[in-house]
């Protein structure tokens, strides 16, 4: 999609769609500027028919509910976790290495962090394969658009969530009991001023992680791998400088960001790029676009693995900057470092690409490759 964002951006930086009836807004400055005011672009887009969760609040709720999930979500928290992720990805590179072929998509980037994900809430080994199942459920999309497809995957979600919900209020239960170290029962525990999450508040949270950080954290990893596999000047130059991985994968969020764009609604009239848009109108903030907006960035259609400085606004930004940003960038890190010291000359092995169907997310079905070890 990358060129028509580009065309799009130099041609009709604000536009109004009329099918869609949304503006679409390309130009970096401008993206910025809606995210950078939560009180005038709101993020309650009435999505959610279940009740909000910290993606779709507004201040002052979403700033205090923020502060509580952030107790329990701490840095130190995610980076406990490393050696975990190391021997995960480890483990699941040992079922393919000697197959000298992989599919980065199912073999890999798929039930790494969805094994994270769980361990990280506390969800035991043995019920991780019914955990997968249930989140895969939940983030799945349809394969043809028609009203009966639809339906039966609205059906198939909600049979999914509830199941979910039951499994986490039993979880719940237990560490009310018996508290143990990770997600849940820190979150049981996190007190703002007297104040704490409500069992809902925590039920609900815990399915926003599934939703929002699993397929995201599928698609980065199995971008940085096309890329690297695209152009193997990528993959020789982070060979030579394993150090350049992190960087790396910062020009991934930049160059093939798998949240292309953020959506908003306007809470009062206000002017962007010299359109006029309308209180109650919908805005959808391209950020595919603005990451290689040559206003913001030098040479932006080029891959620079080293780039410096990358404002890039692949996690978003300002108030509902992804809570998740410091354990995707890790799990990428270290699977890709791995991946990179395990295998060598990996090669797309060339088939046709399924693009994810959602116009909001840049990523595909499955990325098959060939290595030698
Ligand atoms: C928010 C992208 C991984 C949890 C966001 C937003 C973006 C984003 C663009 C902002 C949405 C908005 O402004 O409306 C990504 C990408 C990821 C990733 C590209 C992977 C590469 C994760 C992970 C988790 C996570 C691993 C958790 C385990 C969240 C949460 C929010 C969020 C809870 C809402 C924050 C708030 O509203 O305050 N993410 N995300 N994300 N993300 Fe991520």
């Amino acid at each position: 999609p990358f060129p028509i964002y580009r065309e799009l951006r130099e041609k009709t930086p604000v536009r109004y769609d009329e099918d869609r009836q949304s503006w679409d807004v390309f130009r970096y400055e401008d993206v910025h500027r809606i995210l950078k005011d939560p009180a005038t672009f709101s993020s309650r887009r009435g999505l959610e028919v279940r009740g909000e969760t910290l993606l779709t609040m507004d201040q002052p709720k979403h700033t205090h509910m923020r502060n509580l999930v952030n107790k329990a979500f701490t840095p130190k928290a995610i980076n406990d976790l490393a050696p975990r992720i190391t021997s995960i990805t480890n483990e699941l590179l040992d079922q393919v290495a000697s197959r000298g072929k992989m599919d980065i998509v199912y073999d890999l980037a798929t039930p790494l962090p969805v094994i994270v994900i769980a361990e990280l809430l506390g969800v035991p080994a043995k019920d991780r394969m019914l955990f997968k199942d249930w989140s895969d459920t939940m983030v799945k999309g349809v394969e043809d658009n028609t009203d009966t497809a639809l339906a039966h995957m609205m059906a198939e979600r909600d049979k999914a969530e509830a199941e979910l919900v039951q499994y986490f209020l039993k979880i719940l239960e237990e560490r009310r009991k018996k508290p143990e170290d990770d997600l849940v029962s820190a979150l049981l525990d996190a007190e703002i001023d007297g104040d704490k999450l409500q069992e809902q508040d925590i039920l609900r949270f815990c399915i926003l992680l599934l939703v929002a950080g699993n397929e995201t954290t599928t698609n980065l990893i199995t971008n940085a791998t096309r890329l690297m596999t695209e152009q193997p000047a990528i993959q020789d130059q982070v060979r030579q400088q394993p150090e350049l991985v992190k960087s790396m994968v910062e020009e991934t969020l930049r160059y093939y960001p798998p949240i292309v764009a953020i959506g908003r609604v306007a809470t009062q009239d206000v002017e962007i790029g010299g359109q006029l848009i309308r209180e109650g109108q919908q805005v959808v903030s391209w950020v595919g676009a603005a990451n290689r907006d040559p206003d913001k960035f030098d040479d932006p259609e080029t891959f620079h693995t080293d780039r410096k400085p990358n404002a890039h606004m692949g996690f978003g930004f300002g108030i509902h900057f992804c809570l998740g940003a410091p354990l995707a960038r890790l799990e990428a890190q270290i699977a890709l470092e791995i991946l990179l010291t395990r295998f060598t000359d990996i090669e797309f092995e060339k088939t046709s690409l399924t693009p994810i169907p959602s116009p909001f997310v840049f990523g595909v079905k499955s990325y098959p490759v060939t290595f030698r070890e």
